[in-house]
């Protein structure tokens, strides 16, 4: 394959990765898909051509089930002590932590995100979420449980890994969605078919790379590139599978819900979301307004957890529409890999169309555009950071999720009280998130138990940490990724019970 020109940025590390040939990890080797097929990686900034990576199939995924299935079943990795998995996942985050620097330039190149920020975000928490998981291997307890139906018997729980496990992840936070998905799996002893987002394979194949150098047996990660149905949907439906977790859309979240039922395989699913963020009037102003500008601007606004409903007091409404409004005016734009970049492109043209898609949607249907609005440049796919107001409840770009930087502002009464307050940032088919802007201590907690969302931050919004379960209530999925929880979903529970 003729080496492609990349952008001068790029370490020539980093740059020679790239332009090296991209194999997928099946069964401790590295492999083309069976067909020979490949497919073309973008670059978010200009829309050209980055490099080709192979296109998983029906009969890769099976391959790579298999030879989880044989890691799980009989390989080394089930008999390993607790200890050891967990040494080999600590050694896996110092791989990982010595070519931080690559993998930051690696994760701006395939997403568009700016550079400063994986840096600081993506690539630290993915370092931190791997060693606190493998922390975990050594502390998976059971409880002994004084049993009624007689004092003749002894009866105790035991967490047991789950099995095989499919894990399909999206384009958003590449490698801290490969390691939300992995650190849990591996520290509770399952084996792993990771399939990775099309439009963001790169890091997740550099991370591949160490996962041999760290040392695991062969089978127990595979690390599949391909696409949602050619590659995802066989793994869903396949039934040596155990369990499936899924992050992405709530429409591909039913479809996997539903190819799981073939041989009732476990399922997590951590979906989409119309997250609020409320600020009171008592709130300090200069901080919820640069808070309600990053909750919506992060990442692009393609966060499932982003603040992409500002909800603000009637007294301070408009004093928080133009805050907001002139942050997203002075956002400086460019291309990732600019260091001074703090906004990047979408992820791919088809998010560029359906953003731009929602903010028409928007004027068609009578709300007004007090900021952004429009493309920035005529290459690749920049989106304007964008404050839509005048909107009703009803419209598109109040209740679907557009992931993308663009919010929409509405006021809440002085004469609500908080429970109609509530039922206004309630009234979504997600839950996911919600950050609520006070001073008052009272009126923050009182929210925090009336909202409907697995995750409430208070005077603060986009927090993440490994100890912190994470995931949605209602549509916005099941189940809980990270902290102690997320050992409950990828593991099973038995009770043993002797008569004395
Ligand atoms: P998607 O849900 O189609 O893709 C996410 C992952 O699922 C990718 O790895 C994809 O290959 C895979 N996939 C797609 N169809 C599948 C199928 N039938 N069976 C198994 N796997 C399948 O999301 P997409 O199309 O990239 O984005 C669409 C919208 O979804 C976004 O605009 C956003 O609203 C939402 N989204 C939410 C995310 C979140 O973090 N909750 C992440 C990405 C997208
Ligand atoms: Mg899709």
């Amino acid at each position: 394959m003729a080496t492609l020109a990349l952008d001068p940025r790029l370490s020539t590390v980093t740059a020679s990765f790239v332009n090296g040939k991209h194999s997928m990890l099946i069964d401790g080797q590295f492999v083309s898909a069976a067909s020979g097929k490949t497919f073309p990686v973008y670059n978010p900034a200009d829309g050209e051509v980055i490099c080709e990576v192979p296109e998983a199939e029906a009969a890769d995924a099976d391959r790579a089930v298999r030879a989880a299935r044989k890691a799980f079943d009989s390989g080394p990795w089930s008999k390993m002590t607790p200890s050891e998995r967990s040494r080999m996942i600590w050694k896996l985050a110092d791989l990982f932590e010595q070519h931080a620097e690559e993998f930051a330039e690696l994760e701006s190149l395939d997403n568009g995100k700016p550079v400063s920020v994986a840096r600081v975000a993506d690539v630290p928490l993915a370092v931190d979420l791997f060693r606190y998981m493998g922390g975990w291997s050594t502390k998976l307890l059971g409880n002994t449980i004084p049993l009624s139906a007689g004092l003749n018997f002894h009866a105790y729980t035991m967490r047991e890994p789950i099995g095989v496990v499919a894990q399909i992840i999206p384009w958003n936070f590449p490698l801290l969605m490969a390691a939300w998905k992995l650190g849990p799996a591996l520290a509770t002893g399952c084996t792993v078919v990771l399939k990775l987002a099309e439009q963001t394979p790169l890091s997740g194949l550099r991370l591949a790379e160490l996962i041999q150098e760290a040392g695991f047996p062969a089978g127990v990660v595979n690390i599949l590139t391909g696409f949602g149905e050619g590659a995802g949907a066989p793994l869903a439906q396949h039934d040596l599978v155990d369990k499936v977790a899924f992050t992405g859309s709530t429409e591909v979240g039913k479809l996997i819900a539903k190819a799981a039922t073939g041989n009732l395989k476990k399922v997590t699913l951590e979906l989409g979301g119309k997250s609020p963020a409320i600020i009171f009037p008592d709130a300090d102003m200069d901080v919820a307004i640069a808070g309600a500008a990053s909750a919506v601007f992060f990442n692009q606004g393609q966060c499932c957890c982003a603040g992409s409903r500002l909800l603000a007091h009637d007294s301070v409404f408009d004093q928080v529409v133009e805050g907001v409004s002139n942050i997203a005016g002075r956002i400086r734009m460019g291309p990732g890999l600019d260091p001074a970049t703090e906004l990047g492109p979408l992820v791919s043209q088809e998010q560029f169309e359906r953003v731009t898609g929602y903010i028409d949607s928007g004027t068609k249907q009578g709300a007004k555009i007090a900021a952004g609005g429009k493309r920035h440049t005529d290459r690749g796919y920049f989106v304007q950071p964008t404050v839509i107001k005048d909107v009703k409840p009803d419209m598109k770009v109040v209740e679907e999720e557009i992931f993308g930087p663009v919010v929409t502002a509405q006021s809440f009464s002085t004469d609500a009280d908080l429970e109609r307050l509530a039922a206004q940032a309630n009234d979504t088919i997600y839950g996911l998130a919600a950050s609520v802007w006070t001073r008052d201590i009272s009126t923050a907690h009182k929210m925090a138990r009336k909202i409907r969302a697995g995750t409430v931050w208070v005077n603060c919004h986009n927090v993440f940490d490994a100890a912190l379960p994470f995931g949605g209530y209602k549509q916005s999925g099941w189940g809980r990724e990270m902290g102690a929880e997320v050992l409950n979903n990828y593991t099973e529970l038995k009770a043993v019970t002797i008569k004395l």
